[in-house]
């Protein structure tokens, strides 16, 4: 077999000899993920792409170096398999994965540690609350899966790296991080927002995503793979009426979500967020209590369309669909759960 100009990058990019002929003139070429996109075209074509930043200079070295490679036989060298397959963004089998969830000792954060781990995932359950944390992975070893509790507060950052370094310490590796815990305001019309109000929900539900994502991502990096599912709510799409500070932590949640996708997009990691609507949990359970104890009722409530709260479990299904590589094309996606209440 001969190589020319007339060879598809497809074919130069799957023996050893070739790719270290293009790796010489194109450093960095065999691991673009542009070049994935660009496998069927020629060499010749590619250096008609400005972007390609092929010169005539550059093609006509490759070529030559090309030329020179052909043995007695026509066949150069053994084929190299699959060049992807030994990529540092390939990560093992599920059964080798590691999970770290924040929130796992509530509602979805539970649910989605359960559903995880039946998944095969290893769960890092990481929550405010030592009780409830702990009880989330005694209900996973009792489904024969695998997983440790962390006590932090995901506001402070050194309890953020702790949790970040345990994962590493014991399992070796982080390929999913469910960036969830999030706390609800007290119900106020804004005007009335105490200022310490608003920084507490600032504090666990945008500067603890940030944290948790500066130091999930810092390891992904370095690893070259990983998802990341940030929660944020219909109230980051929305205004949730009566809740100023909770509607702008979780429009905050969205913007992290974009920027870190952006960021880290050619580097292995996806990054994306729910946005689940009314869920049945304790947090919306303390509604009642809530307005009970303030002696205020907003003026609106969010219309779940479907006509229930979501089941926490439902919101896990999608937690899962993107922790995997079933949703390996969903990056800087911002996804509803919220039967039909943004409709
Ligand atoms: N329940 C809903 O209707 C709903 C709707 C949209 C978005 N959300 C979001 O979903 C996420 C999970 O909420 P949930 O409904 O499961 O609530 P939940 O109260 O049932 O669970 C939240 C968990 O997070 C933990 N937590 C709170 N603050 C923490 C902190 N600083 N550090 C560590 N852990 C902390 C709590 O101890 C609790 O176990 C939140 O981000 C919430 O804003 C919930």
């Amino acid at each position: 077999m001969t190589f020319t100009e007339n060879s598809t990058l497809g074919e130069l990019l799957s023996n050893e000899t070739t790719v270290k002929i293009m790796e010489k003139h194109l450093p960095g070429i065999s691991t673009n993920p542009m070049a994935s996109m660009g496998k069927s075209f020629t060499l010749k074509q590619l250096s008609a792409i400005p972007q390609a930043n092929i010169s005539a200079e550059i093609l006509s070295a490759i070529v030559s170096d090309l030329l020179n490679i052909t043995t007695a036989d026509g066949d150069p060298t053994s084929p190299q398999q699959n060049i992807q397959n030994e990529s540092p963004q390939e990560p093992l089998t599920i059964n080798d994965s590691v999970a770290i969830v924040t929130g796992a000792g509530g509602g979805i954060g539970r649910a989605s540690s359960l559903k995880l781990s039946q998944a095969g995932f290893k769960i890092v359950a990481v929550d405010f609350n030592t009780v409830t944390g702990e009880e989330t992975v005694n209900m996973i070893r009792a489904q024969g899966g695998k997983g440790l509790f962390i006590q932090a507060d995901v506001s402070k950052e050194e309890d953020v790296e702790r949790f970040t370094k345990s994962a590493i310490d014991t399992y070796g590796r982080i390929d999913v991080f469910f960036n969830n815990a999030g706390i609800l305001q007290k119900f106020s019309l804004l005007e009335d927002l105490d200022a310490s109000e608003f920084d507490r929900i600032m504090n666990v539900n945008v500067r603890g995503v940030f944290l948790g994502l500066k130091k999930v991502l810092k390891v992904m990096n370095a690893q070259g793979y990983g998802s990341i599912i940030n929660t944020a709510s219909t109230a980051g799409l929305r205004a949730e009426h009566s809740m100023a500070a909770y509607t702008a932590s979780k429009h905050a949640v969205i913007g992290l979500t974009k920027a870190a996708a952006i960021e880290y997009v050619r580097k292995g990691i996806r990054v994306n967020a729910i946005c689940p609507g009314g869920v049945d949990t304790a947090l919306t359970q303390a509604v009642p209590m809530m307005m009970q104890e303030s002696g205020y009722t907003p003026e609106e409530f969010p219309n779940m369309r479907i006509g229930r709260f979501a089941e926490p479990t439902e919101i896990a299904e999608m937690v899962v669909f993107l922790a995997t590589e079933k949703s390996s094309y969903v990056t800087g996606s911002i996804i509803t759960v919220d039967g039909g209440l943004t409709l």
